[in-house]
């Protein structure tokens, strides 16, 4: 059965991308089949991996074309949905159609073949953010060590729980991640605290420490895997990929 999980948080730069595009490739390397959605006019799905696509999340949303002409391959067992700026526009067409907040998920509905499918959102919680959470059902909420941050996660609890009642979902939160972590600082431990007490520990994975490998490999479109797959920040992510494909299993 294909796992879904959406990636979110509503605060800009908590390396949501970032963590998308590595676990997706993590997730690829252990011989799992994924697929990433990008669902942030923002693009930055395909620019991390250093891809061009001619088709992607506009067509999927808004065009008639099949979903697998939405597909590009980009690695070995990993595909992604692309998107650009026409998203934008194309979220304003969507208010307009019947049922708008489950295009995503009714189009999901008819793609097949993958154990995984991430979905990355924008920093809003805009119809584009909406779609995501209900398509996904679960999400993984990346946390930088930073209080603004725990406010964006606050507020994305709350509209959880405003969909789940609106539209008779079970949208829940599985996964926790701290980014931007830098132990033994006194803001990290202050901020971890408070992220505790929202989420409980039980949630929690990773940490994702700061690393200037994560922004250098981005920059040539690369994952740190293929990068610098001696960098300090590798057994951060397969530690959050274990915690991942563990629950997996488990359900
Ligand atoms: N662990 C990390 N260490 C150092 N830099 C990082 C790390 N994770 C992400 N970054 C960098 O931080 C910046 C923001 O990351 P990213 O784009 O993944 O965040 P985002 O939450 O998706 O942002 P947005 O809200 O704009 O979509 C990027 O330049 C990225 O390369
Ligand atoms: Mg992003």
């Amino acid at each position: 059965m294909t796992k879904r999980l959406g990636i979110m948080n509503y605060k800009g730069g908590m390396g949501k991308t970032s963590l998308v595009v590595h676990l997706a490739m993590g997730l690829a390397l252990n011989g799992q089949r994924v697929l990433v959605v990008d669902m942030d006019p923002q693009g930055s799905v395909k620019a991390m991996l250093g891809v061009k696509a001619s088709s992607g999340t506009y067509e999927l949303l808004v065009g008639k074309q099949p979903v697998a002409d939405c597909i590009t391959p980009v690695r070995d067992g990993l595909d992604i949905i692309a998107s650009d700026e026409r998203l934008f526009p194309a979220s304003m067409q969507m208010v307009g159609f019947p049922n708008r907040e489950f295009v995503l998920h009714n189009r999901l509905e008819t793609v097949h073949g993958y154990d995984y499918i991430l979905i990355d959102s924008g920093p809003s919680f805009d119809l584009l953010a909406q779609n995501a959470m209900i398509a996904s059902q679960n999400l993984m909420v990346p946390i930088s060590m930073d209080f603004m941050s725990v406010v964006g996660a606050k507020q994305l609890l709350k509209n959880v729980k405003l969909l789940n009642r609106l539209f008779d979902q079970l949208i829940q939160v599985q996964h926790v991640v701290p980014t931007f972590y830098a132990q033994r600082q006194a803001k990290t431990i202050k901020v971890m605290a408070a992220v505790e007490s929202l989420f409980g520990p039980d949630k929690i994975r990773g940490p994702i420490r700061s690393c200037a490998d994560v922004s250098n490999a981005a920059g040539v479109g690369q994952t740190v895997f293929e990068y610098k797959p001696k960098s300090r920040v590798i057994p951060d992510y397969n530690q959050l990929l274990k915690a991942v494909m563990i629950e997996g299993d488990n359900e």
